[in-house]
């Protein structure tokens, strides 16, 4: 019931139930038919039928129905009749799919990662859910990694930022059954992996980890989420499914965490794969040891725990603390008052395809687009021939990764949304070229009938697959022949808007050159197609910003704005020298830059002031700014601020976001946006690894990206 005493219930339990509230298993494992890949190096778990009625917790269900029947037959046949806890990957939507997290981003609107969370929450409680792999807040510099699209981008503050809001979304109090429990991951910077390539080692100074990687996960956790996943990596020789340092040091003693601690999928076992451990047993020792709490399908737990504790080599008490945990999470769901949660396939059904969610996913897709270029293209006029050339021009694939539940099949392409909205007879379509093949044959069609429009819109970009878990590129540029559809489609001249689908920031600088528009809309999600329409007809007046810059040129990655000066900078006059931080080949900046994006208006950025040029520890001051809509629309603009220390104990950086703040201005309103500036944002880890503020000059820098800023000095003192 309600009170039930955990502890009590603990005590029932023998060693082997207790250790099978540390496995999670797949939801195939409970009832057949169910739908789930299998991945990494497992191929017999080697579990029991007895193992499989004291596992703990379920990983990935497809349907309130399966749920019900997961857990009832559960209940029946497991003797601690403990309910099990169903978590799954619910990233961005559980049916009706948002933007991807990078998108999100790129909204700098927190609310719409609260909206998503909820939208979430409800969907997925409702189909039997009762935990989310989410958020996931690695700090990603490295568009080669196919898991950026989880991301909301390459800082620290805004990944912060935006995985608190992802918890507030997901948990609100957890009192309400719609709710479900956050899991935020993957701890710890499994964003920095060599060459963006999957799964790959992470190497890491513990300044740059401190700094840079750890705050984010600290956010989610301070906001509350209840559990912490363990990610795939190394850092610095030690995996982190293994790694005492991390989760014990960092996670348990540092940030207080008190939740329930998973691994990733297989990365118990994977520490023999990665050669720290000799068998399953040194591996059940090494993750118990290190904290993780629950292992996700592979089953060195179940096997060799039981062993290590009655030869002594593992404690039982620390056997206890982890299912304390879980059992703590399980109460908190309300699971011993009602084990089947809110789980309601029909209620499920109702919300799946309400209008409210609808219009949820297609605001939040609005307001992620991001305007990369604009040569007078944009707004597009109505009543004009448009031709929708290129492979995304009519697909579904506008989910993206992570979207298991989604149901693309019931989606509207582009062409289908802009001949929604301009009717047959003005809407005219040819794919060119298929996504990534080398097969020219359709340029000639597209080329005729981009010839006989008035205006052409360019669909390029990339799978889903290309992207997410497994979709690492070295290659980012557009892939297959698209470029050269894209140059044969620009040589007509006629007014061209390339509308990009991707999930990472892609190598364009060549197309960027020529391409009069571009409007990068991500992967937009269920209402996509609708909402680019909006934007590029100009209902919407683009106001996404990129969280990630896009890269010059893959040679430059990593390339991320909060870079460190070096001790020969590029001269700011481009005075030609040879012995400077260069590339001789290309320039040092990104393409676009981290906070960069366009609109249909115009902002102006004056009088930058400070209520004082100096403070103390224990005083704040105001940084304020005039910005005012010189255009002729309505547009919402987001004001950034930065802050550089000019002179630290160790190299700081050129600049590091400290706040943004959103606002909505109608044609000639100006406001003042002001930023209270504190000592927290001026402390940064010194050469003891201390987080300090120290005296001495700074400069606040307000505008809008991070490349487009006035500034102002002041001191600490
Ligand atoms: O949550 C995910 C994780 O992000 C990557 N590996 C699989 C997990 C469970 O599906």
């Amino acid at each position: 019931n309600k009170e039930v005493n955990i502890k009590e219930l603990l005590k029932e339990l023998s060693l082997s139930e207790k250790i099978g509230q540390l496995q999670q298993l797949a939801s195939t494992f409970f009832i057949e038919n169910s739908k789930g890949e299998l991945t990494g190096p497992l191929k017999d778990l080697g579990i029991s039928e007895d193992e499989i009625w004291t596992a703990g917790s379920v990983l990935g269900v497809n349907s309130a129905e399966e749920a019900y029947e997961i857990q009832s037959k559960y209940l029946e046949k497991s003797n601690s009749k403990i309910p099990l806890l169903f978590m799954a990957d619910i990233i961005h939507g559980y049916r009706t799919i948002f933007p991807i997290p990078l998108a999100i981003g790129c909204s700098w609107n927190l609310e719409n990662a609260v909206l998503c969370g909820q939208v979430s929450a409800k969907e997925a409680s409702l189909s039997g859910v009762h935990v989310t792999f989410s958020p996931m807040v690695d700090l990603v510099r490295d568009p080669r990694w196919g898991r950026v699209m989880e991301s909301t981008g390459e800082d620290t503050y805004l990944n912060g930022e935006f995985g608190k809001a992802f918890v507030k979304g997901y948990q609100g109090d957890l009192s309400s059954p719609y709710n479900i429990a956050s899991c935020v991951k993957h701890f710890a910077a499994y964003g920095a992996v060599e060459a963006g390539r999957e799964y790959n080692t992470v190497d890491l100074s513990d300044r740059q980890l401190k700094e840079y990687y750890l705050p984010s996960y600290k956010e989610s956790i301070d906001e509350g989420a209840k559990m912490v996943m363990t990610s795939f990596n190394t850092i610095n020789g030690i995996p982190a499914s293994g790694n005492k340092y991390l989760m014990r040091d960092i996670l348990r003693d540092d940030f207080g965490f008190e939740g329930v601690a998973i691994s990733d999928w297989g990365a118990v076992l994977e520490l023999m794969v990665h050669g720290v451990a000799a068998d399953d047993k040194e591996v059940a020792y090494k993750a118990i040891e290190a904290g993780v709490d629950i292992e996700m399908m592979t089953s060195c737990y179940n096997k060799e725990l039981e062993k290590l504790v009655r030869e002594g080599k593992v404690k039982e008490e620390l056997i206890d603390e982890a299912v304390l945990r879980i059992l703590k999470l399980k109460k908190e769901l309300g699971l011993f008052v009602n084990a089947y949660g809110a789980i309601d396939e029909r209620k499920a059904k109702e919300m799946f395809s309400c209008d409210k969610h609808r219009e949820a996913v297609k605001k939040v897709a609005r307001e992620s687009m991001v305007l990369l270029k604009n040569d007078d293209v944009l707004p597009l006029k109505e009543n004009k021939r448009v031709a929708v050339i290129g492979p995304k021009g009519n697909s579904i694939d506008l989910l993206g990764g992570w979207s298991w539940q989604g149901k693309k099949e019931k989606i509207a392409t582009l062409k289908e949304a802009l001949t929604n909205r301009l009717g047959e007879n003005l809407v005219s379509y040819a794919e060119g070229c298929h996504i990534d093949d080398n097969d020219e044959s359709g340029f000639t069609e597209a080329t005729r009938v981009a010839s006989e429009s008035d205006i052409v819109i360019l669909a390029l970009g990339e799978t889903s697959e290309m992207s997410g878990e497994g979709g690492s590129r070295a290659n980012i540029g557009l892939p297959g022949v698209q470029e050269k559809l894209a140059d044969e489609i620009l040589r007509l001249n006629k007014p061209t808007v390339v509308v990009l689908f991707s999930g990472r920031p892609l190598e364009i600088t060549s197309l960027s050159a020529k391409a009069p528009a571009i409007l990068e809309a991500w992967f937009p999600g269920t209402e996509g197609s609708t909402a680019v329409t909006e934007v590029l007809y100009g209902d919407y007046n683009p106001s996404g910003r990129l969280t990630m810059s896009f890269p010059y040129a893959v040679g430059q990655i990593p390339v991320y704005y909060n870079y460190y000066n070096t001790g020969r900078p590029k001269l700011p006059d481009g005075e030609e020298t040879r012995y400077i931080s260069q590339f001789i080949d290309i320039p040092n900046e990104p393409l676009y830059p981290f906070g960069y994006g366009l609109s249909y208006t115009r902002y102006e950025y004056t009088d930058l002031k400070l209520s004082s040029n100096e403070m103390t520890k224990d005083e704040e001051i105001v940084a304020s700014v005039k910005v005012k809509n010189v255009g002729k629309r309505e547009g919402t603009e987001t004001v950034q601020l930065y802050i550089r220390d000019l002179v630290g104990s160790t190299v700081r950086p050129m600049k590091e976001l400290k706040g943004f703040k959103q606002i909505t201005l109608e044609p000639q309103e100006e406001v003042i946006v002001n930023f209270t500036i504190t000592e927290r944002m001026l402390r940064y880890y010194d050469m003891n690894c201390e987080l300090v503020s120290e005296p001495g000059d700074f400069y606040a820098m307000i505008g809008s990206s991070s490349e487009n800023t006035h500034k102002v000095k002041f001191e600490l003192v």
